[in-house]
Parts: C-alpha cells; sequence; structure tokens
C-alpha cells in the first residue's frame, strides 16, 4: 500500500510535472501562435509571399480589361505623348502598371514607391524608376513635380486617418494642371449567397477592427472636395463579376480571390472569426460553390481630379515653397 501510495504519488508527481511542462508549453505554443497571429495583423499591409506578388500582377491586367482596356481615366493621353511627362505610381507594388505603361510611353519619366521592395530592381525599362519609402512618411518628391499621380487599392494599407495626409502629399507633388487618380475596389458585394455574404461581412469586422476605412470609396469623392487645390472631381465604376457566372471575367477574378482567401487573407480572418483555419476554409470552399448558382459581383471604381492651375502672383508663393513643402532629406528630380 504504501509502496503503492509512494509509486502513485511518483507517478502523480511525474504526471504533474509532465503536465504543468505540457500547459506550459502548451501555453508558450499558444502565445506564440497568437503573437504570430498577431504579427500577420500588423504585417497584413504588406505582400505576403510570391503568390500574393503574382495575385497583384494578373488582378492588373483583369482590372484593365475590365475597364474597357483603358490604363487610366484622367485625361492625360496628350501629355504621355508630348514627352517630357513625369508620373508617379505610390504603393506600386510589383509595378504592373509602371511596367505596361513605361513600355508604351518611353519618352514619359515614371516612378513607382512601394514601403515593400517587391518591384523589379533591374530588369525594368530605363524611363522607370523604383524607390522604396513609406508614404505615410512623405514622398521624396519636390512640390509640383508630376505630370499625373495614381494609387491604387490602398485600402487595406491604410488606416482611415492616414487618408487624408497621403492624399494631400500626392497632390504636394502633383504640378498645377496634372491629374490625381485613385482606384479602389468597393466591399459591398451584389447578388451573393448567405456563406460569402458572411465571410464579407466579417472582412468589414476585420477592417473595423484595424482601424482600416470599410467604405473608403464612399469617402473619397469628400476627401478630395475638402482640398481645395483640386478642381474637376470625377468618378466613374465598373461592375467586377465573380466566378463561373461571371464568363472569362468572373472565372479569373473568383481565382484571384481564392489567392487572396487561401493565402493572405487565411492568416487573420479565421481568428477574427474565431473559427479554426480549417472551418475557415471549409467555409471559403461553400462561397465558391455559391459562386456557380449566384451571379455575384463587386465594383471597381476610380476617381480623377485635376490640380488647379495657379495664377502669376500664386506661382511666386509656390516657388519660395519649394523647399520647405518637402520635408525630406533626398529630392529626386
Ligand atoms: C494591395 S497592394 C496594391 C498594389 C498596386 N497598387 C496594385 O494596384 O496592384 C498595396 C501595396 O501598398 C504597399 N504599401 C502599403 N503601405 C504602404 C506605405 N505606407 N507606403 C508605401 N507603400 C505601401 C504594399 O507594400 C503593397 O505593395
Amino acid at each position: 500500500m504504501g509502496n503503492n501510495h509512494s509509486s502513485s504519488s511518483r507517478v502523480n508527481r511525474h504526471n504533474n510535472g509532465a503536465m504543468k511542462l505540457r500547459n506550459k508549453k502548451s501555453k508558450q505554443q499558444l502565445m506564440e501562435r497568437e503573437e504570430n497571429k498577431e504579427s500577420a495583423k500588423l504585417k497584413f499591409h504588406l505582400p505576403k509571399n510570391d503568390q500574393d506578388i503574382d495575385r497583384m500582377q494578373l488582378q492588373h491586367f483583369l482590372f484593365k480589361h475590365i475597364w474597357d482596356d483603358k490604363n487610366y481615366s484622367s485625361p492625360i493621353e496628350q501629355r504621355l505623348k508630348s514627352g517630357d511627362c513625369k508620373v508617379l505610381d505610390a504603393g506600386c507594388g510589383p509595378g504592373a502598371w509602371l511596367l505596361e505603361m513605361s513600355t508604351q510611353h518611353p519618352s514619359t519619366r515614371f516612378h513607382g514607391v512601394d514601403i515593400a521592395a517587391v518591384f523589379p530592381s533591374e530588369i525594368k525599362p530605363t524611363n522607370l524608376n523604383f524607390h522604396q519609402c513609406d508614404i505615410n512618411q512623405g514622398l521624396p518628391f519636390k512640390d509640383n513635380y508630376f505630370d499625373f499621380v495614381r494609387m491604387s487599392l490602398m485600402s487595406t494599407s491604410l488606416k482611415i486617418n492616414q487618408w487624408v495626409n497621403v492624399i494631400r502629399e500626392l497632390v504636394r507633388v502633383l504640378k498645377p494642371g496634372g491629374y490625381l487618380e485613385l482606384i479602389e475596389s468597393g466591399v459591398q458585394v451584389y447578388n451573393a449567397g448567405p456563406h460569402f455574404t458572411f465571410m464579407v461581412k466579417n472582412i468589414i469586422s476585420f477592417k473595423n477592427s484595424n482601424e482600416l476605412s470599410v467604405y473608403i470609396t464612399n469617402q473619397i469623392p469628400s476627401i478630395l472636395s475638402s482640398i481645395p487645390s483640386l478642381t474637376d472631381i470625377q468618378s466613374d465604376f465598373r461592375v467586377i463579376p465573380i466566378g463561373p457566372l461571371g464568363g472569362q471575367s468572373g472565372l479569373i477574378y473568383g481565382d484571384l480571390l481564392d489567392m487572396y482567401f487561401t493565402n493572405k487573407l487565411k492568416d487573420v480572418l479565421p481568428k477574427c472569426m474565431n473559427i479554426t483555419e480549417k472551418e475557415y476554409l471549409d467555409l471559403w470552399d461553400r462561397c465558391q460553390l455559391e459562386f456557380k448558382i449566384h451571379a455575384a459581383t463587386t465594383k471597381l471604381f476610380r476617381f480623377w481630379a485635376q490640380k488647379v492651375v495657379v495664377t502669376d502672383d500664386d506661382d511666386d508663393d509656390d516657388d519660395e515653397n519649394i523647399e520647405e513643402g518637402v520635408g525630406i532629406d533626398q529630392l529626386i528630380n
């Protein structure tokens, strides 16, 4: 009995020790998992991996196709052809738009900036330069420098309170008479089935909890209107079909969404929805089945505006401001 007791208490002690170790280990694993999820959340604004970069490139070609094969809506055709024209793409990602545009317009100088160096460093046209920088810290260009400035698909990169300052910074580097163009897809989906509607609802919660603007496409017109140096503010949209009922474009966008949900969103959405990764992927499978019976769509928006042309008097003031306005050490000419 005594032996039994002592051996059982030994076993218990051993078990307790193992349990404590297991608890400690699982606690540590849990903490590590939480930390990984947190860091996935913090890194959400960055391209995740090669598949994510491929997705952005493919998406560029699809969105151009959906927009009647036009790479921009601003009336800048003549400037691009005339030479001595300068163009900036802010948050350019892998630079698909820039690579195409700089090849088509060899006498125009193109610049791309992105916080992550996911753009090509060597194999690119000579009239195209990339710079790694955080647009929230200001752009490394002097005032009134570009004829055309664009920024595309930044709704998961910029927080609500960053949009106004970033747009002001884009306007700062734009020449009077030049055009600013913003491109964003809407978060709303139309004719979606119940599973995809549920998924989108959770994307909205995720965006809200990360201070990302859910309805930025509704807010951009008033942000642009609030900037006195912008005039002639215009917008337009195209419908993006989702899934096989939307023809070839729908099939391609369905594939792009599949890449997005099973790669990038997989790091953050299951936690936000309080479900396991497997449950999340099963739900996504059900969404894909739904696309075969619900012709779901979403919208792609473009907003563009012109920077007011300054009078001679204003011009004098601007000359004085050229160095002050920049606030950044390295000026790119
Ligand atoms: C969704 S991607 C869009 C890429 C490209 N504009 C397009 O339309 O395909 C967002 C890009 O913004 C970049 N980005 C995020 N935050 C940024 C910041 N603060 N400054 C500069 N680039 C940023 C990311 O690295 C990423 O390449």
